[in-house]
């Protein structure tokens, strides 16, 4: 089996995307090689609040045991509780050029909208990789927007074992199969995005069942009146087939084909969103009423995270040419 990451970093609210591009997919082939985090490190490189940081780390943990994660099947932690995170990072910064950190997409969006940007948000990717070859990582389940960070990922595993001698698996992004980009409702050209979207472009996870309702009923369409599936010239009603492709597992082609009006179609996205998120929002209300058994969760991951994690930071301490203790 490969084995297979992610990581969910403790900002904003998680929302459909989330759950369609990363949740879901690794929540459904999970077992023994099944790696999955809370990237709360990641949380600090722009702006934050402490608070909401360490209140969004357990929500999201929460959530994603309420969304069908087993911690007895597969692992599962909070990254900063494994402090060999950070020790891998500064070994792989020693093998990043600064170039090619500057040059990734996301640093240069994110850090155009910083007046101060943090060093860190320059070296987040590196983190990144830190987290991925950490645990012989195989694939990465990731959406679009984090293709060219696993891509980094595996240049530095391929340089460090190059020069250093075979330390790390190798990784590669992999990609869910339907609605990989989840767009924003009211802003269709842009996707739904936990940083930027609006409270009403963004399907919330723990929304309640109304408001979901309400915000996909709202969403912007296009000016047309026939339902087709071209992302291009209407993206709104594409992004609406996609949602309900992802929701019932068909083909938004297909589905374009079943609907006369946009209202009938937004009834049905409603319908499907519902049935999909309703379970979720039920069973953490329900695990959130025990926050002291998630910490728990968390505490035994983390410590069985640090014995593997442990043996890929040795290797790596070796080979790079530090004295043993
Ligand atoms: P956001 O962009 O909402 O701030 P992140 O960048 O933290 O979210 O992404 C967390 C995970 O969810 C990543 O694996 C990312 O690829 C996936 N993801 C985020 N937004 C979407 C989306 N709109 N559609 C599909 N997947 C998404
Ligand atoms: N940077 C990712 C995000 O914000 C989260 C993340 C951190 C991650 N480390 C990772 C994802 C390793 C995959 C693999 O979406």
């Amino acid at each position: 089996m490969p084995r297979r990451l992610t990581g969910f970093t403790p900002s904003g609210h998680l929302h459909l995307g989330n759950y369609f591009g990363a949740m879901r997919p690794i929540i459904g082939a999970q077992g023994a090689d099944t790696v999955v985090f809370i990237s709360d490190l990641h949380a600090l490189t722009l702006d934050h609040d402490p608070a909401d940081v360490r209140q969004r780390t357990l929500e999201f943990a929460t959530l994603l045991l309420a969304a069908g994660l087993d911690p007895d099947a597969c692992q599962f932690m909070v990254q900063s509780h494994v402090p060999e995170h950070t020790e891998l990072h500064y070994l792989l910064e020693c093998v990043t050029g600064y170039g090619e950190a500057q040059r990734m997409i996301q640093f240069k969006e994110k850090s155009r909208r910083q007046e101060h940007i943090r060093m860190s948000l320059l070296t987040y990717p590196i983190l990144m990789a830190a987290d991925i070859l950490l645990y012989d990582t195989d694939e990465v389940p990731v959406g679009e927007d984090q293709r060219q960070h696993v891509e980094l990922a595996r240049d530095v595993a391929i340089r460090f074992n190059t020069r250093y001698g075979a330390t790390f698996t190798v990784p590669r992004a992999v990609n869910p199969p339907v609605a990989a980009r989840v767009m924003d409702l009211s802003a269709p050209t842009d996707k739904m995005s936990k940083s930027t979207s609006s409270a009403a472009g963004a399907l919330r996870l723990l929304d309640e069942p109304d408001q979901l309702r309400r915000k996909i009923m709202r969403a912007v369409t296009d000016a047309g009146t026939t339902v087709t599936y071209d992302p291009e010239h209407s993206p709104g009603v594409a992004n609406l087939l996609d949602i309900l492709a992802g929701c019932t597992d068909a083909d938004p082609r297909e589905l374009a084909t079943k609907f006369e009006r946009y209202g009938e179609l937004k009834a049905a996205v409603a319908d499907a969103v519902v049935d999909t998120l309703a379970p979720v929002r039920a069973r953490y209300l329900e695990l959130a009423a025990r926050p002291d058994h998630v910490r728990e969760v968390l505490r035994a991951g983390a410590a069985r995270a640090r014995v593997r994690a442990g043996e890929t930071v040795g290797r790596a301490r070796s080979a790079i040419g530090l004295l043993p203790t």
